[in-house]
């Protein structure tokens, strides 16, 4: 009887923590379609141009209280993008709508409308203040190019792909960075399945392009190989069984290992996870040259020589990292202060670009002394928007000072209150101007590795705990889930999860 009762009440607490969840689930679905009504920003405020709507800018607009500036956002991308999910969107394990969300859905639930033009800033003037920017999308107006004025100016650009010169890696490969990329990708990898599977073709080329290489074996090219073999084993090899065993990944890495920034432990996990999923890693080969079909490259052998070695592919990903963008570089020439700059704008300890006035720095354009990864990013971009909230109310509260002050020498009868007044506001303006400087905080890293695992070093009490495997994965997942944007991303990656755990994943080329 004890039994059945505790049975029914687990029941009970299960109904209504569901019933709750989907209450709330609705709430906020609701409270995202009807945003309280905006207020036009007051155009004597500061105007507060930010560029990029990437981890970093994106933050700094969530928490930045938008009614104390005029804020114009500028990007190319009219978009966040949730980059540690886009290995997924590879294979269409997750769709690539899922995780993206749209910036005019994120600025309509500010409290004062903020401006958006969906374009590239293409130069930075410091000395007049002003930015160009250019509309390089398809469709183009009678106006293309402007420039806009700023009082303060955020950088939250990113980086671009590196690829350190190497000959035909922008011609002949793909990269692992925007929408577009995925997408590209998940059409290569079924051209080059049914290119193999066309009738009468040769057993060389079925070997060549069924062999898809991945150059870089920091987290993406890790992930990326991962998704795509677990994509082989799950799908493909059920749906083309003739060609399935021709299938191989390879990934490169110059460095003696893969995953250089993760615990010793947790590369041999990887490392010896890839051997029993059948990827292939040549480490100490550092890629020369790529072509059409194949990739040219060095590798050390054991007793210290060299040897070329030219590799077959069918499709190729280029995952060596970040390099510094145009925008950046040009602005680095402009600023004495950053001539010693090679990775990106150095930025103080309150990430004003460093030479500069009136111009930060967010996210992996800025050099802080931090890796480039989405946490820095965003943790960056929330310090900027608590910063400017403190910097408009240190204004408000030392303008009103001086209004009551002014007042106070005029009518000595209310000068108690007044003097009541200053003296609270000088409290609080104490307070607010003890503004600490930025301090990263490092939650730990995680990485997916295929087959259902997952590599973390997390951030424990006060040391490091190093993990790997299946229950790691089932933390991977949960992790990545809370961190989407909104609830729409979050319900949408779970209905994706499930559709491809049931149905399959999606091999039609679109
Ligand atoms: P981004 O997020 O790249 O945003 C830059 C923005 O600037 C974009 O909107 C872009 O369109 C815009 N822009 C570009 N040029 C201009 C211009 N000229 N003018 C105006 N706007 C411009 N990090 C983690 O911590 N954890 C992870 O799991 C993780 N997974 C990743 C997976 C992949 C596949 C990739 C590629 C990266 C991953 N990262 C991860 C790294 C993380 O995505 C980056 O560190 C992060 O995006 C940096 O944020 P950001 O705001 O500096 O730049
Ligand atoms: P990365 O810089 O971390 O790794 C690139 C790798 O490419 C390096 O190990 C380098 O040795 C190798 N390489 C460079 N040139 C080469 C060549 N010619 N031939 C062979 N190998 C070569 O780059 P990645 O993975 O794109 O990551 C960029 C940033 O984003 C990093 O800070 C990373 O931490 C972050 N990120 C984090 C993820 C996570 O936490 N899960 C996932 C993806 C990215």
């Amino acid at each position: 009887a004890t039994g059945r009762h505790a049975l029914r009440w687990a029941w009970r607490i299960t109904y209504l923590s569901a019933v709750g969840l989907v209450g709330y689930t609705c709430y906020i679905v609701y409270q995202d379609r009807h945003p309280e009504p905006q207020f036009e920003p007051d155009p004597t405020k500061k105007t507060l141009v930010i560029l990029g709507t990437g981890w970093g800018s994106v933050a700094l607009l969530k928490k930045l209280d938008t009614e104390n500036y005029n804020v114009v956002v500028v990007s190319p991308r009219n978009y966040f993008l949730f980059t540690p999910l886009l290995p997924s969107c590879t294979t269409g394990t997750i769709e690539h709508r899922s995780i993206m969300e749209p910036v005019r859905t994120i600025l309509r639930h500010k409290k004062a409308a903020v401006k958006f033009y969906e374009a590239e800033a293409s130069s930075i003037d410091p000395d007049r203040k002003v930015i160009k920017i250019v509309d390089n999308s398809e469709i183009q107006g009678a106006t293309s190019e402007t420039e806009i004025p700023y009082d303060m100016l955020v950088i939250g650009v990113g980086a671009e792909n590196a690829t350190f010169g190497i000959p035909g890696v922008r011609e002949h490969s793909c990269f692992l960075k925007e929408i577009g990329d995925a997408q590209q990708i998940r059409k290569k990898i079924m051209d080059c399945v049914e290119t193999a599977a066309f009738k009468g073709q040769t057993s060389d080329e079925i070997d060549r392009l069924m062999h898809m290489v991945v150059v870089g074996g920091g987290p993406t090219g890790v992930e990326f190989a991962g998704e795509l073999q677990d994509f082989f084993e799950e799908d493909i090899k059920k749906l083309v069984p003739e060609i399935s065993p021709r299938f191989k990944v390879t990934l490169i890495e110059a460095l003696p290992n893969v995953l250089p920034s993760f615990s010793k432990q947790l590369i041999d996990y990887t490392e010896n996870t890839f051997r029993e999923e059948k990827i292939d890693i040549k480490t100490k080969t550092m890629v020369k040259r790529v072509t059409d079909t194949t990739v040219e490259a060095e590798a050390s052998r054991p007793d210290g020589g060299k040897e070329r070695v030219v590799i077959p592919y069918g499709l190729l990903v280029w995952a060596t990292g970040n390099a510094v963008r145009p925008i950046v570089k040009d602005l680095i020439t402009k600023i004495p202060a950053q001539k010693d700059s090679r990775r990106g704008l150095a930025v103080n300890e309150y990430l004003v670009v460093q030479g500069t006035r009136d111009i930060w720095a967010i996210g992996d354009c800025a050099v802080a002394g931090y890796a480039p990864t989405a946490q820095v990013a965003s943790q960056e971009g929330n310090f900027l928007g608590r910063l400017f909230n403190n910097m408009a109310k240190t204004e408000n509260h030392e303008s009103r000072i001086q209004e009551l002050s002014s007042k106070m020498n005029l009518q000595a009868g209310n000068s108690a209150e007044a003097a009541h007044e200053i003296e609270s506001l000088e409290k609080q303006l104490r307070r607010i101007k003890d503004i600490k400087p930025f301090r990263y905080s490092h939650q730990g890293s995680l990485a997916y590795i295929g087959s259902e695992k997952a590599v973390a070093d997390v951030s424990w009490w006060n040391g490091n705990l190093a993990t790997g495997g299946s229950l790691t994965y089932l933390f991977w997942r949960s992790a990545y889930l809370s961190m989407c944007f909104s609830t729409r991303n979050r319900v949408l990656v779970i209905l994706d999860w499930l559709k491809s755990k049931a149905f399959g994943r999606d091999v039609s080329r679109e």
